[in-house]
């Protein structure tokens, strides 16, 4: 067999096993693995190194403008660099609609966005105007193209579409066979809070954690389950912060109900403690849902060690520490003002790595399945995710062993700040391919621009999972004449 790259003498790291082989790659995928690989135009040395499926970034804000007319400092090619540096070899951003912006738009406008892209991609929606055309017809259209998931918010003001319009989004992409994310905080919850801290001008950047209570994640993620439940569909709950909302996935999951979840970095790094430090300097640090304190942290990690997350996702929402992003209304701007959200789509891999395998909390193939493996089967990502003949030599070659502390210029990102900073983190992904193309090598960016394709995926595959029977809904089908 001719082979264009052959990774050799390392050891191949898949969701479920390792074991030394060989990788055989041509024309950007995986041709062969054996035991034993000769030739090929290239021959990568793997020796003493883990070779796992590329990283596939399942959270991430790229080249976003808020709701509120902010633009992420990340834009495709920045993204997609800072991303290959932290072992990823694809990333699915989200393509976000503005109230009154037809879906149809707001795919061209990313698609003109993404074409810098030096990782493949693909993208979930955000839908926040669920208009009878939307739901109808332009949500259809896009499930169709193969962007066959979409996230919803319970909250922030021009974002949260109700509990009557969650229930649309649902069905419609229950009908579709497409994934509904949801960002799940009480909206009613956070604006009380916010009056009641700012009577007693309680507007510092620690006071955003107090804001955003754990009751009101909790809360929602029960709503939102409750309601995926009433329209029989899947649903996948996004950066999950607290120990009851991770419990009641878990609980959700154990009645039937087709839920799935993520939690991110952040959750387990940091605490509010960070939210106050000194001057601004916690604006850093605000990211909704808010970071937590010591024992969610705890509680997180026996929850990702115990199968409740699928995913650890980096939530990457680069801001800069300046007037173009937290500081925008001013250097004391209440901490209502400031940006929600915080980079590591570069440390997402690392952070997990060191903390998960290279700490004894995680096994490698656990990694591999929280890092990509599971994301690419929930978001329908077919030929990635896994290391197999007839799979895209979307590869990461780590060194398990080298330990190196966190530095902005590490990140390869277009921010002024890294919440990781100082971290000494063991693991290095020194080798990152996507579809056999080598992109970073021992930390030199070796990808071109534009070299990331957009990847069409497909609908969930729910076989086996019939989800929670609702008596009402039955009842109601049955005397339509439906199943
Ligand atoms: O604060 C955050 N996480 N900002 C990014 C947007 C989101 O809700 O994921
Ligand atoms: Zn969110
Ligand atoms: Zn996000």
């Amino acid at each position: 067999m001719e082979f264009d790259t052959v990774i050799h003498g390392g050891t191949i790291v898949t969701a479920s096993e390792q074991y030394r082989g060989d990788i055989g790659i041509r024309d950007g995928r995986i041709i062969a693995v054996a035991e034993r690989l000769d030739g090929g135009e290239r021959r990568i040395d793997a020796g003493g190194r883990l070779v796992m499926p590329g990283g596939i970034e399942a959270h991430a804000h790229i080249a976003q403008e808020s709701a509120s007319g902010i633009m992420t400092a990340d834009d495709y090619l920045s993204g997609s660099i800072s991303a290959a540096f932290g072992g990823n070899s694809s990333f699915i951003p989200f393509a976000a609609q503005h109230r009154g912006q037809s879906i149809d738009d707001v795919i061209a406008t990313y698609d003109a966005l993404s074409k810098p892209s030096v990782i493949d991609y693909s993208y979930h929606l955000i839908v926040s105007d669920p208009t009878e055309a939307v739901l109808t017809e332009q949500l259809p259209r896009a499930f169709a193209r193969g962007i066959t998931s979409l996230k919803v918010f319970t909250t922030y003001d021009l974002l949260n579409i109700g509990d009557a319009g969650m229930l649309d989004i649902l069905s419609v992409a229950r009908d579709h066979g497409a994934l509904t994310m949801v960002h799940a905080e009480n909206h009613a919850i956070v604006a009380w809070m916010n009056r009641e801290l700012a009577t007693r001008g309680m507007t510092a950047p620690k006071y955003h954690a107090i804001s955003r209570p754990e009751l009101a994640e909790e809360e929602a993620i029960n709503r939102v389950i409750t309601l995926a439940q009433l329209a029989g569909a899947p649903l996948f709950v996004v950066h999950v912060s607290t120990a009851g909302g991770a419990a009641r996935v878990q609980r959700a999951r154990a009645e039937g109900a087709i839920v799935f979840a993520e939690t991110c970095p952040q959750y387990m790094a940091l605490t509010r403690d960070d939210l106050d430090r000194p001057g601004m300097e916690g604006a850093k640090y605000i990211c909704s849902p808010p970071v937590r304190d010591t024992a969610t942290q705890d509680a997180l990690w026996r929850h990702v060690q115990t199968g409740t997350f699928d995913s650890v996702s980096s939530d990457h929402a680069p801001y800069r520490y300046d007037e173009t992003g937290k500081l925008m209304h001013g250097p004391d701007a209440p901490y209502s003002k400031i940006a929600n959200g915080m980079p590591g789509i570069a440390a997402r891999l690392p952070w997990l790595f060191s903390e998960g395998v290279a700490a004894g909390r995680l096994r490698p193939e656990e990694f591999v399945a929280l890092t990509s493996t599971n994301a690419a089967r929930i978001f329908g990502v077919d030929k990635k995710g896994r290391i197999a003949p007839g799979m895209d030599a979307d590869i990461a070659i780590w060194n398990p062993e080298t330990v190196r502390t966190v530095t902005l210029e590490d990140q390869h990102d277009n921010m002024d700040y890294t919440p990781f900073e100082g971290m000494e983190l063991t693991g290095v992904p020194e080798i990152v391919m996507n579809r056999g193309t080598v992109i970073v090598e021992h930390g030199e960016l070796r990808a071109k621009e534009g070299q990331g394709r957009f990847v069409a995926r497909s609908r969930i595959d729910l076989t086996g999972r019939p989800g929670v029977a609702v008596k009402e809904t039955a009842l109601m089908h049955a005397a339509e004449g439906r199943e």
